[in-house]
């Protein structure tokens, strides 16, 4: 009996010790109350003008980035992960995107990732549901039973403890209907204004959905600097991205986001994440040491 208890006891320690995405005080945490940095365009990683990243998202996961960003277009009978069309940037196939990130979760049983997708060209919510179920990255998706409020949110400790620690969302034509994990974003967030060109990122406004309100709504900020380099062709902002990524410029921004909702934001969207204070930054919202 003594050496069952002294079992016990050893092995307490280790179940209390969970932690979730780094941090124990993020497990009791519901989701809709953590703030992610977030990778813009997470796939497009390079160093040609229009690349948003640095390194790739294998990397950009394990440099501690939990929520992704990707846009999708079609190519032939597939979903290609190509910038604005196909011509003009191509990232190859959701598929190995997607396989890339099962691999890093399969690996990292302790961390809840999000991956917000576009799909402006409308492609059928079925194929994305395919792609997922590819890979086995469907496994991990986090299914709610109905579309949840703020505070319907889980934990990320729940989240974890489940194994549905994938969250999944879209922003047009997402259909629940069809494929139950690939979440309505509009119905769950609101976004600032994206691709802006003012360094100072002196604003917090409500940008879409449109006429929407703010109550009850998670939060987006845009917080990724452009340059036009011709009248109306805008491409990332590399030479800034230092300044931009810095405690400084993102904390001015979300200061002035606090000011406006009373909240802090869900996500903080950057490019090239790779550079700057991200990481700070995140443990900062977070109210974590
Ligand atoms: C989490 O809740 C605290 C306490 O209400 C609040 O100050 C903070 O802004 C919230 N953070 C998010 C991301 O909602």
């Amino acid at each position: 009996m003594r050496a069952f208890a002294a079992l016990a006891l050893a092995f307490a320690p280790v179940a209390l010790a969970l932690d979730c995405n780094g941090h124990t005080e993020l497990c009791d945490r519901k989701y809709s109350n953590v703030t992610f940095m977030g990778a813009h365009d997470s796939s497009f990683v390079g160093i040609l003008p229009s690349d948003n990243q640095l390194e790739s998202v294998t990397k950009q996961l394990s440099g501690g980035i939990r929520y992704l960003t990707a846009q999708t277009h079609p190519k032939d009978d597939a979903i290609e992960l190509c910038h604005t069309s196909c011509i003009l940037l191509d990232a190859g196939p959701l598929q190995d995107y997607l396989g890339d990130i099962k691999a890093w979760m399969d690996g990292n049983p302790n961390e809840v990732v999000t991956l917000l997708l576009t799909n402006g060209d409308a492609i059928d919510i079925n194929k994305f549901g395919d792609a997922f179920k590819a890979v086995g990255l469907d496994t991990y998706a986090y299914t709610p039973g109905a579309e949840l409020t703020m505070d319907d949110w889980p934990t990320l400790g729940t989240m974890v403890s489940n194994k549905q620690r994938l969250v999944v969302f879209m922003d047009y034509h997402a259909d629940t209907s069809k494929v139950p994990w690939i979440l309505d974003e509009f119905k769950y967030y609101f976004e600032t204004p994206f691709d802006t060109t003012d360094k100072n990122f002196a604003q917090c406004t409500l940008d879409r959905p449109q006429g929407a309100t703010a109550d009850g709504r998670m939060y987006i900020v845009n917080h990724f600097l452009d340059i036009e380099i011709f009248p109306g062709v805008l491409i990332p902002n590399l030479a800034d991205a230092g300044t931009t990524n810095s405690m400084t410029s993102i904390l001015a921004q979300t200061d002035l986001c606090y000011g406006q909702y009373k909240r802090t934001p869900n996500v903080v969207l950057l490019d090239f994440v790779s550079i700057g204070d991200a990481m700070k930054a995140q443990n900062d919202l977070n109210n974590l040491g």
